[in-house]
């Protein structure tokens, strides 16, 4: 029935089900709308259209179907975003040729069969058996253990590589997915993970990109044992980047839209003992401080996020560099103070209310560190004043609303019992870009990655507007005269004659009914009377024509420069004609 599986695919999905669940969606009138996620917009310009299952940005000009969508949101090929799409549909795609499966999809398909094995190994074999004795001892449910699909590698050397190996994987690839290293003195390969137990790390779409490893609770306490890592994990591979991932959020993702808050805590025990206890909308960093591509991800559930780090002001500063990024990013942010050697997995096992107390009690940033500050120094003393205002003073210097940053000022001079206008003067004197510039440059950077650049080139983006605004009114299709026509693309010629009932090859067809799809909806947006439609389409029309002619002037004037020094004079001549005669016509 239908031609392709993407056809198929397009068919059983809804566009806007599928861009809502990567991004916050509003509704606008028929259409959705949403702040862009390609690049960093405080008003939203991005639209998705359920009539027409395309979206477009007017701010960075990107736009498309529901593939293109998810190839530029994950960064992956077309091969990789039909396998997502056709597992969402529920299609199963016919199996694909070896050969010319992309990296990446070997890459998913070793994690997945490592997963599983790992899988087996915690219910099968003896000290698997230990170890799933010791996730018990912690609170985890068989079910829990399913659901996040723990698992435990074997104290052997190869266990994972032989039946990778056996699978039909090579040494290579089983190294690329971040499995396996090998030995610089003997070459030979071994497993990574050993006598561990698994943490899968999933997608959004739940595959499994990498993996954390703790190490078994008893060996840890033995002595021989002391200098091994708590954790290791993963490194960076094709699949895997650890600033980039959060810990459960293809399980936390739509209870964080529903609640409109998210829980960032530091742990993998912490999130599943968090979302087994029914606090659902909770992720973890693993082991890094939160980065700028997170809080973007974040950005697309909630504004607002409460982070249940342990911490103290003075000491912990990637905390504190978490927190200033995430209000740069505008996030509200909330901070729940666990008490003394907790963390969230502790006091949710031990006791789920007084988890909701602690989380009911969660401080704003000005209160935490107003209360940290004043429980370390003595507010009495002139040093204990200077070491406040040390703490303090860089923290406010930053808070970009004037309103707020004069709120802090105020209790600051109120607590040190002194005057606003000395307060003032101290923060005038404070420089505070050590960290802040560190974090710019690392946005900057970051950002960088994420704006896409616009590669549709001036004259494409005018033909593009021209044939918008013919669609917006399509009786202006008569006004076209002749003389423009030499100056307009193949395309959009194929285009203007599709128009007028002409005929056209089959083949083009299914483009131009996507083209034109697209442009009729950026049409519905053009903000301009009908009256106008018809001036406008001229001045564009012309627009085209100079920029065209301009773009010949220069090809010539550079060819007469040649000529010249070629001392080809007979050139010289013909080519400077043809220059005056090109400046009359873009005149006229
Ligand atoms: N971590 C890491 N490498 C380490 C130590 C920690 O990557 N050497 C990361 C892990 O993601 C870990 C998190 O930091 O989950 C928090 O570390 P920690 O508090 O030490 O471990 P817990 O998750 O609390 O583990 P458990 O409760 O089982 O002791
Ligand atoms: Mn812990």
């Amino acid at each position: 029935m239908f031609n392709s599986p993407i056809d198929e695919i397009k068919n059983r999905l809804d566009i806007v089900e599928v861009i809502g669940s990567y991004i916050k969606l509003q509704k606008a009138g028929a259409n959705y709308r949403a702040n862009c996620p390609f690049h960093s917009e405080k008003k939203p310009s991005f639209f998705v259209s359920p009539n027409r299952q395309i979206w477009h940005c007017f701010g960075c000009n990107l736009g498309g179907d529901v593939f293109k969508f998810v190839m530029k949101i994950e960064g992956i090929e077309f091969g990789d975003a039909l396998k997502i799409l056709a597992q969402k549909a529920g299609i199963e795609l016919k199996k694909e040729n070896p050969q010319i499966k992309t990296q990446r999809q070997r890459l998913y398909e070793i994690s997945e069969l490592a997963c599983r094995f790992f899988e087996k190994q915690l219910e099968k074999s003896n000290t698997g058996q230990q170890a799933k004795k010791y996730l018990l001892s912690r609170g985890l449910k068989e079910e829990t253990i399913k659901k996040w699909r723990l698992g435990y590698a074997p104290d052997v050397w190869e266990s994972l590589s032989n039946f990778l190996i056996g699978k039909g994987f090579e040494r290579k690839e089983i190294v690329q997915a971040g499995l396996a290293l090998k030995s610089e003195k003997t070459n030979n390969f071994y497993d990574r993970f050993r006598k561990r137990i698994i943490f899968p790390i999933f997608d959004l779409s739940s595959q499994v990109i990498g993996f954390g490893a703790r190490i078994l609770e008893t060996s840890y306490n033995n002595e021989d044992s002391k200098d091994l890592a708590k954790y290791i994990n993963t490194p960076a591979t094709l699949l895997y980047d650890k600033g980039r991932i959060l810990y459960g959020l293809n399980f936390a993702g739509q209870e964080i839209r529903k609640k409109d808050s998210c829980i960032l805590m530091e742990g993998y025990m912490d999130v599943i003992i968090a979302h087994q206890a029914g606090f659902k909308n909770t992720v973890a960093v693993s082991g890094t401080a939160l980065t700028s591509w997170q809080l973007n991800i974040l950005k697309r559930y909630s504004d607002n996020l409460f982070t249940a780090f342990d911490m103290d002001v003075a000491g912990n500063n990637a905390t504190k560099r978490s927190i200033d990024l995430a209000q740069e990013r505008d996030f509200n942010v909330k901070i729940i103070t666990m008490p003394e050697d907790k963390d969230p997995a502790d006091v949710i096992s031990q006791n789920p209310s007084q988890w909701q107390t602690i989380f009911k009690n969660a401080k704003t940033i000005h209160d935490f560190y107003f209360e940290n500050t004043l429980n370390q120094f003595n507010k009495n003393t002139i040093e204990g004043k200077k070491k406040i205002l040390k703490v303090l003073l860089p923290i406010i210097k930053k808070i970009p609303n004037k309103i707020e940053q004069d709120f802090w000022i105020q209790d600051l001079a109120n607590v040190l019992e002194t005057k606003e206008e000395f307060i003032l003067e101290e923060l005038s004197k404070v420089r505070v870009f050590q960290t802040g510039i560190e974090n710019f440059n690392q946005t900057q950077k970051e950002d960088k990655e994420v704006v896409p650049v616009n590669k549709k080139t001036r004259k494409e983006l005018l033909e593009e507007y021209f044939i918008a605004l013919l669609l917006k009114s399509p009786k202006n299709i008569g006004l076209i005269k002749k003389e423009y026509l030499p100056f307009l693309s193949p395309q959009t010629l194929t285009l203007i004659n599709y128009f007028e009932g002409k005929e056209y090859q089959n083949k083009q067809l299914k483009e131009f009914e996507e083209k034109i799809n697209h442009l009729s909806f950026r049409a519905e947006f053009l903000e301009i009377e009908n009256e106008k439609v018809e001036i406008e389409l001229q001045n564009c029309l012309q627009e085209i024509k100079t920029l065209n002619l301009q773009t010949k002037l220069n090809e010539i004037s550079k060819e007469i420069k040649k000529a010249e020094r070629e001392k080809n004079f007979e050139m010289v001549q013909k080519l400077t004609k043809e220059f005056y005669q090109l400046c009359l016509q873009k005149k006229s």
